[in-house]
């Protein structure tokens, strides 16, 4: 059929009287497939940069947390200055051949082929990717930083940040989380500055190399002989908290980066 003969039956719609239910119909369809058709390009079109922005958010988060935020370095500068690796869970050795800078720990978790169904899942991710991408700050060669992706559930939404750890493997030197979507007020207090700010200084990991960081349920007594591995608790959203404490402990532990501190523990990374 040639395409007069297509549009025939369209001409012969849209010429019957803007009363007639037909055409009411007719234009509302063709409204709604002409607004998807921009909505999609458009949603099509600004992937890439999408992924750029989020590209360059990570990397604003990492060099703040990595203590060069306040360089003067701009951020290209600050963030070549840290070198990405990517770790082997499993043995906790870091990957040679892989490409850092494309890889993603979100997409790795969504594949079967790389990564593993979690049956302890405290984190509440149920798969794990073998492979995780962490950022390592040296200074003249010595090693001053390790910095862990970590994430996992809170009430509402998936929270991921980062965790700054000094070369011993158990120290905190900041945290941050720089995406998550809990509710404004309450559990999205995970993110601010006063609370992340108790975090330095604090020991995640003990004598036997399992993690020991607690999140109290309200204050954290600064006087108990466990303070040193305890933070306060977020008022009114336990349950968000509950959740940081949850996947601190699986990323520290053995299912996460635990081979990988215990290496750098013994001075292996
Ligand atoms: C609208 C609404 C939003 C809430 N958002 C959160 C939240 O983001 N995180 C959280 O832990 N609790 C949130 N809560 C409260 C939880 O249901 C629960 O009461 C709380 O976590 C218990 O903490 P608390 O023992 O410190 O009061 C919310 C409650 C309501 C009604």
């Amino acid at each position: 059929m040639s395409s007069p003969a297509l549009l025939q039956p369209l001409r012969a719609l849209f010429a019957l009287p803007n009363d007639d239910p037909r055409k009411t119909l007719a234009v509302a369809v063709t409204l709604c497939l002409a607004c998807s058709v921009v909505v999609s390009a458009t949603a099509v079109t600004l992937r890439p940069l999408q992924a750029r922005n989020a590209a360059l958010e990570l990397q604003r988060e990492v060099v703040e947390v990595a203590g060069l935020g306040d360089s003067g370095l701009g951020l290209a500068q600050a963030f070549e200055r840290i070198e990405t690796a990517l770790v082997d869970l499993g043995t906790g050795a870091l990957v040679d051949d892989a490409d850092v800078a494309t890889y993603s720990y979100r997409d790795a978790a969504l594949d079967m082929a790389r990564s593993t169904a979690l049956e302890d899942d405290p984190a509440g991710i149920r798969r794990r990717p073998d492979h995780m991408p962490v950022y390592l700050v040296r200074e003249n060669g010595s090693l001053t930083t390790v910095i862990l992706p970590v994430y996992g559930k809170g009430l509402w939404s998936t929270m991921h940040g980062l965790l700054a750890l000094a070369p011993d493997g158990r120290t905190v030197e900041a945290l941050s989380f720089y995406e998550q979507r809990e509710t404004a007020g309450l559990g999205s207090e995970v993110s601010s500055p006063r609370w992340l700010g108790q975090w330095p200084g604090k020991t995640v990991i003990g004598p036997d190399g399992a993690p020991v960081i607690e999140v109290a349920k309200g204050r954290a007594d600064p006087n108990s002989p466990d303070a040193q591995r305890r933070v306060d608790g977020l008022s009114g959203a336990t349950l968000t908290a509950n959740g940081v404490e949850r996947l601190m402990r699986f990323w520290l532990g053995a299912q996460g980066y635990g081979p990988f501190l215990a290496r750098l523990r013994s001075g292996g990374v």
